[in-house]
């Protein structure tokens, strides 16, 4: 791989990564249509990164259809696929880490001790090894994406990270590759997450700015579905994601919740142009 990015980079071509861990849907799709858009050479990585699930996580039953998932890249006709061995990224010895402190303690870190740790570490490793332009991340991991821009930030990397929108179902279910584990009742109650965040969207037309009062909005849709074991429902700052009390600048309403065994992300960002905070621009 990283003959192979000497090489582009020889070539004078500008080079774009999407890393992932496989089980490729449509929001994966979407970022290597982007990262085509914007690039002479694109590279995915397939990697389920064993250092980012807990002891009790989903480690061993995590998706993995490397066959299906060579075949969608091939068809969008990208230069490379990276599909490196556990072995070859974390070797016996292997010791180093990196943690985007603060960020990574929050809410998913809270829920998931340890996962933003893995997550900056493989990306840091990923970006040496392919030394892209560009970085794709989808804005469904909101937390994730704003921690690998922190960490491309303080650690003065080269690539640019490029977090893109989210990609949904037709009624709204926003794509994961976890989405496979629902049962068919868990699948209908999960689009209850959609159903939240638009009624957020709905008080914030109003010109509701006021965080419990979009809170609210949320867990009351939240609370009508059952199947639903809410883990949090927050306003949060966009890019500390310390809770906000008013709605001011760029924030997002952030879900997780359980349905079955199955945690599920969600969320919706608030924008504002400088100088305008009448009118945000909303983002689901
Ligand atoms: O979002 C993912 O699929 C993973 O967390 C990532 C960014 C590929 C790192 O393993």
């Amino acid at each position: 791989m990283k003959e192979l990015a000497h090489q582009e980079h020889a070539a004078h071509r500008i080079l774009g990564l999407v890393p992932t861990m496989g089980a490729l849907h449509e929001g994966h799709l979407s970022l290597i249509k982007r990262a085509r858009q914007d690039c002479t050479s694109v590279a995915a990585s397939i990697f389920v990164n064993p250092k980012q699930f807990g002891p009790a996580e989903d480690f061993a039953k995590y998706p993995r259809a490397q066959q299906t998932d060579t075949e969608k890249l091939a068809a969008l006709g990208i230069q490379c696929v990276f599909i490196p061995e556990p072995a070859e990224m974390y070797p016996q010895d292997y010791s180093t880490y990196v943690n985007v402190d603060g960020i990574s303690e929050r809410l998913e870190g809270r829920t998931r001790p340890g996962h933003f740790r893995g997550v900056s570490t493989v990306v840091l490793k990923l970006l040496q090894i392919v030394q892209p332009q560009f970085a794709y991340f989808g804005r469904k991991d909101a937390q994730q994406a704003a921690i690998i821009s922190r960490m491309a930030h303080d650690l003065n990397l080269d690539a640019e990270i490029v977090v893109c929108p989210i990609v949904r179902e037709a009624d709204g279910l926003a794509m994961s590759s976890r989405n496979v584990y629902l049962n068919p009742a868990d699948r209908q109650a999960a689009t209850v997450l959609h159903r939240a965040l638009q009624a957020v969207q709905n008080e914030l037309h109003k010109g509701t700015r006021d965080a419990l009062q979009l809170q609210f909005a949320m867990r009351r849709v939240l609370e009508q579905e059952p199947r639903a074991k809410i883990d949090y429902a927050e306003i949060v700052d966009a890019r500390t994601f310390e809770p906000v009390t008013h709605v001011a600048r760029s924030s997002y309403a952030l879900l997780a919740a359980k349905f079955g065994e199955t945690r599920l992300l969600d969320n919706l960002l608030i924008e504002f142009n400088p100088g305008n905070t009448n009118e945000p621009r909303i983002e689901l």
